[in-house]
């Protein structure tokens, strides 16, 4: 409990229904009047941030986009790809500062909801396809705003996943993928990132709306202890009563005065609230009024240009190396180079949506190419709002030209309203004249280099032929020197990829099931989204998660065991032997080996970024996460930790495995229950020999026992492994229910 909430609750003593009530519903981005209602309080000030701080110039614009200037970062898609806790978490001091100069208490961010589907709106918001990454990441992020006095909000909770519908789709989410997956990238955040302030999404969850969904407010406020305001997202409070008597506080935006103060009178009146539950929302916002002005260190000027440098430096730990056969990159700056693609001069940095950013200094693309190199020459290739004329006449300009030219640098992406929160895309293909200038244009000239500007995955049918890809996903305003620096050599990429990037659309899991229809989308793929669909079918995918190119070379080696129980660390050695120094991301996985049952997925436990001078071996140890070996069981509502084999696997991408190794994992043993098959029993350690003792005396159990291990598979597993102790009483007369609990309890060691 902080500080403040007795001085809050004193507060809250003193305050009538009616100002009450208007503490549940003070904001669109600044509180008005909330000085008037009691003097030890002082108003506070949201504003959005996922990439940068979004400070409306008027509170009540209607041009979402008339921001004052701030630093526009990469977007959250792009900066988790460094996969750098440090960085990120830097990232979040930057934005901090930023925030407090501009006078903004809590900044609208971090938005860490699953990309379930490639074609998400939102992706370029999201961290990632997998909830441990995205939790690691967005706890660094909470922590580095929280730590310049300004609240992070966490946000949508949970299984805001889409843009279709988004406020009224119901999410038919089964609760063992709910819980392993989507509430799984909250946790973290939620229990050691302590974010003041908490959005719940504006969809339902399994019939009930976020922001009074019972079960998942609960779960918050009980399970996970949270303690801060849980705010809705704008215009999403469907059953308030309900809320409120679950933990939701504050309503977005504000509602007029007299509205907000009689349906709180009306709510009492018929019992549907109590004053205490009332008292509760109203404490937890006053507490969190009274430490936001407590935490107001004072506006502080920030270096802008530092910023500015700051955002390159998070861009270019993030851009991806997807291919560079032949070593066609670096560039030589010597040599003769083409640029081409409307994007090269007309930059795609962001995504739409409430996280725009009014960038402060824009970078242009070609204008930094022609920093480091002086022999670039540019042509247009294509134009995205042209007709097919126009498009055709600037695509033969450049296949004339291009065989004059060492190589040939194509700037492609996605355009402008593609990606945006509000809606979803439609297709994964990119604009069909990009497509058509990459493909005609590696026909004259070889040495293609393909640089992308997208939020999130995008297909590219030319890329068996292209030599060398970047994905520079959405850079910010600084992402254009980044990608040069990259392109040149001056910076060795180091980002891997945090999504799947499949083959075709089709070949998604969610492809059957998004976005559902007028009410519903059913989560069928269910635990098993991105890449833990890809290597449980072994199904290639264009780009595999965690995937990401150096210019050097790096080799792993065990040097004895790789798993440490004790400390639930591996240890291995990461050898440099290129000759460059580079950043490898080093990546855990774990699964657990199943015998005839299902398979489970694979699972990311840990990471680290190392850089290594070239020829520097280093020891790595890299901690894991003791959750990743848990399952959740929706027979007992919790995780579990089962004993069994799994699978350590050491990788450079969820693909490329290095090293493996298979360790015993103890935990819960499978207790024996009277309607498991006696096949599931003895595959249990020692369960044989218990079952064998324990029917003595039971002849025609013991039969089918002994039937289990015939050499004929008809006797051995139709005839024997199937029976169940439901089934055996039934054949034998011996075998009473009574005799079942006491071999059952026996079994179970009790
Ligand atoms: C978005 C939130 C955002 C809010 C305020 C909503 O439409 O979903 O992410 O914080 O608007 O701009």
């Amino acid at each position: 409990m902080s500080t403040f909430r007795s001085a809050a609750q004193e507060i809250v003593k003193e305050l009538s229904v009616s100002e009450k009530a208007k503490l549940l519903s003070q904001i669109v981005w600044e509180t008005t009047d909330i000085e008037k209602i009691h003097p030890s309080l002082r108003g506070f000030l949201l504003a959005d941030g996922p990439a940068g701080i979004r400070r409306l110039k008027e509170y009540f614009d209607e041009d979402i986009y008339n921001t004052k200037p701030s630093t526009c970062y990469p977007s959250p898609s792009t900066f988790a790809s460094s996969w750098d806790r440090d960085l990120i978490f830097a990232l979040g001091e930057h934005m901090g500062l930023e925030a407090r100069q501009e006078g903004v208490d809590t900044m609208l961010a971090p938005a860490v909801n699953i990309r379930r589907s490639p074609l998400g709106g939102r992706n370029f918001e999201y961290y990632s396809e997998d909830p441990y990454l995205t939790g690691e990441l967005a706890t660094e992020f909470i922590k580095g705003i929280q730590k310049e006095g300004v609240g992070a909000c966490l946000k949508h909770f949970a299984a805001n996943n889409q843009e279709t519908r988004r406020m009224n789709i119901n999410a038919e989410i089964d609760e063992e993928t709910l819980h392993e997956i989507y509430l799984a990238a909250f946790e973290k955040p939620v229990k050691e990132g302590k974010p003041r302030m908490i959005m719940a999404a504006y969809n339902q969850i399994n019939g009930e709306h976020c922001a009074s969904n019972e079960k998942l407010l609960d779960f918050l406020r009980k399970e996970w202890n949270y303690e801060g305001v849980v705010v809705t997202d704008c215009y999403a409070a469907h059953d308030l009563a309900k809320g409120i008597r679950h933990g939701l506080t504050l309503q977005m935006p504000g509602e007029k005065e007299e509205r907000i103060i009689a349906q709180i009178r009306e709510l009492l009146d018929k019992g549907e609230i109590t004053e205490e539950e009332l008292d509760q929302a109203v404490v937890r916002n006053v507490e969190f009024a009274l430490e936001a002005a407590d935490n107001r260190i004072g506006q502080c000027s920030y270096d802008r240009e530092a910023h500015h440098c700051f955002a390159g430096k998070i861009a270019e730990e993030s851009m991806v190396l997807l291919k560079n056969d032949q070593h066609l990159l670096p560039l030589e700056k010597t040599a003769k180079i083409l640029v081409t693609g409307e994007l090269a001069v007309r930059p795609r940095f962001q995504g739409g949506g409430s996280s725009h950013v009014n960038p402060w200094k824009l970078e242009i693309p070609l204008e930094e190419i022609r920093k480091q190199s002086a022999r670039a020459d540019y042509l247009q290739g294509y134009k995205t709002s042209a007709g097919e004329k126009e498009n055709q006449r600037l695509l033969s300009e450049v296949l004339a030209a291009a065989e004059n030219y060492d190589a040939v640098v194509v700037f492609a992406g996605l355009p402008d309203l593609t990606e945006s929160e509000g809606y979803d895309r439609i297709t994964l293909e990119l604009p069909k004249e990009q497509n058509r200038l990459i493909g005609e244009l590696v026909k004259k000239n070889g040495n293609v280099c393909v640089v992308l500007s997208n939020g999130s995955v995008v297909e590219m049918p030319w890329r068996n032929q292209i030599p060398a890809i970047l994905e520079a996903y959405l850079g910010g305003e600084a992402g254009a020197s980044a990608a040069a620096r990259i392109l040149f050599g001056e910076v060795n990429p180091s980002g891997k990829l945090t999504e799947t990037f499949p083959l075709a659309q089709k070949d998604h899991p969610s492809y059957l099931y998004f976005p559902g229809d007028r009410k519903r989308v059913v989560y069928g793929e269910g635990k098993f989204v991105g890449y833990r669909h890809y290597t449980a079918l072994d199904k290639p995918a264009a780009f595999p998660f965690g995937h990401g190119l150096s210019y050097t070379e790096f080799v792993y080696e065990s040097g004895g065991a790789l798993f440490d129980r004790e400390k639930n660390c591996v240890r291995m050695t990461l050898e440099n032997t290129g000759s460059r120094k580079g950043k490898e991301i080093v990546q855990v996985y774990v699964q657990r080996k199943t015998e005839g049952e299902s398979p489970m997925p694979r699972k990311l436990a840990g990471f680290t970024k190392i850089e290594l001078e070239p020829g520097e071996c280093r020891k790595v140890q890299i901690p894991l996460s003791e959750k990743n070996f848990y399952c959740y069981k929706k027979e007992i509502h919790g995780w579990k930790l089962q004993a069994g084999e799994y699978e350590i696997m050491i990788g450079s991408s969820v693909s490329d495995i290095r090293l493996r190794e298979s360790v015993f994992i103890s935990g819960e043993t499978e207790k024996a229950e009277r309607d498991h098959t006696l096949g599931d029993l003895i595959r249990i350690e020692g369960m044989y020999e218990k079952l064998e003792k324990a029917f003595t005396g039971h002849e025609v159990s013991l039969g089918f026992l002994k039937m289990t291990q015939d050499e004929d598979p008809l006797k051995a597993v139709s005839m024997g492994s199937l029976m169940t102790f439901e089934t055996l009483k039934r054949t034998d007369p011996t075998l009473t229910d009574s005799e079942i609990e006491k071999i059952l309890l026996d079994m179970n060691g009790k």
